[in-house]
């Protein structure tokens, strides 16, 4: 497996008082497979959004290295902004990630950043709109939208730079079902243009149905990384990482998947 991350030994700690540090990463490794759908899991506080913000260099290691396709991350402004051409990350709060008055000017933010013309710039927020399902908000103010609307416009704002990785940090969070629904046919054809896509998720049916390989955070580690399947039937570390108390009714058998889109829904 060639990874398209590689995580070596990362330490990240917070600054939480005046000479207290909380390590939110500590010796984290961990081998990212590029072209799969990774769901990348743990309980509230595991870890899993400061891993993100490692994924496009946002936050810098203490200790450790990240790499991207073999290299490690430098982290001097023309490297970053390359970086985060390649890598799309969706924060796991939409206000975050929105700031321009219009949800057009907010899309067309990241293309014309990249010194696309405005034709070309406009011409990506329309596709990116079109895929998100959104063209009837373009106009908007950003602020005036439902949790939502702005999941999708920042996905759209995301997609606009066309990155070959997708790093979404809980991104269902607040969607109704229909939505939801609309996300994963988005994901599906991102997935299908030969596209990395990681998850943040608390959601089982994403790990059994939609994954292909998952990742398991504890206390700042990478405790596991494999196949969805190989994750179901280890029932020691289900047990160990707390998550078999809250997916008690794991079906080992792990049904035929062909029906995934219907039990996406909750
Ligand atoms: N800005 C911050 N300041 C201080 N501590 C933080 C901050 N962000 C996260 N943490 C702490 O770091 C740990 C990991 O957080 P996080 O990566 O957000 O976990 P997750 O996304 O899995 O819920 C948690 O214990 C959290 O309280
Ligand atoms: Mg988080």
């Amino acid at each position: 497996m060639t990874p398209i991350f590689e995580f070596k030994n990362v330490c990240y700690s917070y600054a939480i008082q005046k000479n207290a540090n909380h390590p939110a990463l500590q010796d984290f490794s961990v081998r990212v497979p590029g072209g799969e759908k990774i769901a990348v899991v743990g309980r509230n506080g595991s870890g899993k959004s400061t891993f993100f913000l490692h994924c496009n260099g946002l936050y810098k290691p203490q200790a450790g290295q990240v790499f991207f396709k073999n290299e490690p991350l430098a982290y001097d402004r023309q490297s970053l902004k390359k970086l985060r051409q390649q890598v799309g990350l969706i924060f796991q709060n939409p206000d975050d990630q929105l700031f321009s008055a219009s949800v057009a000017q907010d899309i067309s933010f990241g293309p014309l950043n990249l010194g696309l013309s405005d034709a070309d710039a406009r011409a990506r927020v329309q596709t990116a709109a079109e895929l998100c399902d959104i063209t009837h908000l373009l106009e908007r103010p950003t602020h005036a939208l439902s949790g939502g609307e702005k999941a999708r416009v920042a996905l759209a704002g995301v997609l606009a730079m066309e990155p070959e990785v997708l790093v979404a940090d809980e991104p269902l969070a607040s969607l109704d079902p229909w939505v939801r629904l609309t996300m994963f046919d988005i994901l599906q054809k991102i997935y299908d243009q030969g596209k990395t896509i990681l998850m943040a998720t608390h959601n089982l049916s994403v790990v059994r149905y939609w994954a292909s390989h998952v990742i398991v955070i504890d206390a700042g580690r990478a405790v596991f990384a494999g196949a969805p399947r190989e994750l179901l039937a280890n029932k020691p570390l289900l047990d160990q990482t707390g998550l078999a108390r809250v997916w008690w009714n794991i079906d080992m058998d792990y049904p035929d998947p062909a029906n995934s889109q219907a039990k996406l829904i909750d």
